[in-house]
């Protein structure tokens, strides 16, 4: 292959490989649903590569995927069949920490939790937090706009994003790696590249916004009988402990108990069956005794209102983790459900109940048997849905997406809180976005890459609905 040659003479024979040779990391995401065969993978060590390499597929229209950590769950980073796959593994350098202008400088191919972890060394915090941490790179939570565990308090991968620099899609280097927090100067282009799937430019670096560390933490798994009681207990503590709150992660009964029946008997259950709701609340703060009192005063409190049925505090790391897991540990704790359908939907925080039942209504007409689990990020409007039928094929999940974003559309929600649309929410966009807003995204699309060769086929290609 011409192009193949041409792209070793480039970067190195190494960078570059073909066919067979692919492995399957940069054929498929985490999900595995979708399979695909690149003609080329190629591994450029340097932007200016990114930006050659990007003009060298242009010329020949060849489709151009970015590879991450691949856990992404709706195939946004499956590369085309027959496309250039591009891998931004040799991109993993942090290029810069700056403490008096608390940022972090570094390159797309790096690690979550590399930068979390250099960054805590440094006592400084990324605030960036999800289950995918050890794998998922920052140009994958760049490019899906991530959120995790504590937008509740420091917001999305979008509201840390302070400088970026991409490639656009004739090979253009579009760089604004600043450190400037404020910046209205006209259009700001990171925001409609963040959150993109890889489909108006090539994320290559950024400049990420870095916060103190904190010293203090306190974790709790708390039960409520009722969901308008959890949101009660979310408000109290949002109000008494004055912005430490981080995360509240919120759970149906029924996740609760599947997720610590499959981890006994490794893992004790450390709250007793038969509650409405659980939560998991975690606190942050710079005064470990002031705040672990005051954290345990307001959970007391609370049981005492008869606003929360029960609260465990974690006594240790290890206790923290072992609270963390019942929410997080997907396997085995979701083993018993497998194959299993997952979704990621948004709305007003009051309409959860509303969404909840309807959903479940839904898919009982459809598929009786099916069982449906809820958890997510409540204070975040963000529920998560596990739905299974002991069976999955394309018509089963046709069946469940209807079911769900049927319910979604009824509460005027989004089908993509976080993962992003990419192949499998593509046929859906339309129920969740007006035809003009699906126009203006279809002529950002053509005005920046007019050959549509950034990752086609997803967000808006595969939508059939114009
Ligand atoms: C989570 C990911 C799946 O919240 O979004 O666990
Ligand atoms: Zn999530």
């Amino acid at each position: 292959m011409e192009l193949a040659a041409t792209l070793a003479a480039l970067i190195g024979e190494r960078h570059v490989l073909t066919g067979d040779a692919i492995g399957e990391h940069y054929r498929i995401d985490i999900t595995r649903k979708y399979k695909s065969h690149p003609a080329i993978l190629v591994k450029p060590a340097t932007t200016a590569e990114v930006s050659e390499i990007v003009k060298l597929a242009a010329e020949e229209a060849m489709p151009i995927t970015v590879i991450g950590g691949q856990t992404g769950t709706v195939g946004s980073a499956v590369p085309a069949n027959g496309g250039l796959a591009l891998s931004l593994e040799r991109m993993n350098s942090i290029v810069e920490i700056d403490l008096l202008s608390m940022t972090m400088t570094i390159e797309a191919g790096c690690i979550l939790q590399t930068v979390q972890e250099t960054a805590e060394a440094q006592g400084a915090l990324l605030p960036l937090d999800l289950g995918a941490r050890g794998s998922a790179t920052i140009g994958g939570v760049i490019g899906t706009n991530a959120g995790g565990n504590r937008v509740l308090r420091w917001g999305m991968m979008r509201d840390m994003v302070i400088g970026l620099e991409a490639v656009l899609a004739d090979g253009t280097i579009v760089s604004s790696l600043t450190k400037m927090l404020k910046d209205n100067a006209g259009y700001n282009w990171k925001h409609l590249l963040i959150g993109s799937e890889g489909t108006l430019g090539i994320v290559t670096r950024a400049v990420l916004r870095l916060r103190p560390l904190p010293s203090s933490r306190q974790t709790a798994l708390i039960a409520t009988e009722t969901f308008e009681q959890a949101i009660t207990v979310l408000r109290h503590l949002e109000v008494v402990l004055s912005g430490r709150l981080s995360s509240f992660e919120l759970m149906w009964s029924n996740f609760f108990a599947t997720m610590t029946e499959a981890q006994l008997p490794q893992r004790p259950r450390p709250m007793a069956l038969g509650h409405g709701f659980y939560v998991i609340v975690e606190a942050m703060g710079g005064d470990a005794d002031y705040d672990l009192a005051q954290f345990e005063r307001t959970l007391m409190r609370l049981i005492e209102e008869g606003v929360m049925q029960d609260a465990v505090i974690a006594q240790s790391e290890r206790e923290r983790e072992a609270i963390w897991a019942i929410r997080e540990d997907m396997t085995p704790g979701l083993t018993p459900l497998r194959p299993f359908a997952s979704y990621d939907v948004s709305m007003g925080i009051g309409y959860m109940p509303v969404f909840a039942a309807q959903a479940g209504q839904n898919l009982a007409q459809a598929y009786p048997a099916a069982k449906i689990l809820f958890y997510g990020h409540a204070g975040d409007g963000n529920l998560h849905a596990i739905v299974s039928t002991g069976q999955m094929n394309p018509e089963i999940q046709h069946g469940f997406d209807t079911a769900i974003f049927n319910a979604v559309r009824d509460v005027g929600g989004s089908i993509a809180a976080e993962h992003g649309i990419g192949v499998s929410r593509a046929p859906f966009l339309s129920w969740t976005r007006s035809p003009a807003e699906l126009a203006l995204m279809r002529s950002l699309k053509n005005a920046i890459d007019p050959k549509n060769i950034l990752n086609p086929g997803k967000l808006l290609d595969a939508m059939g609905n114009g």
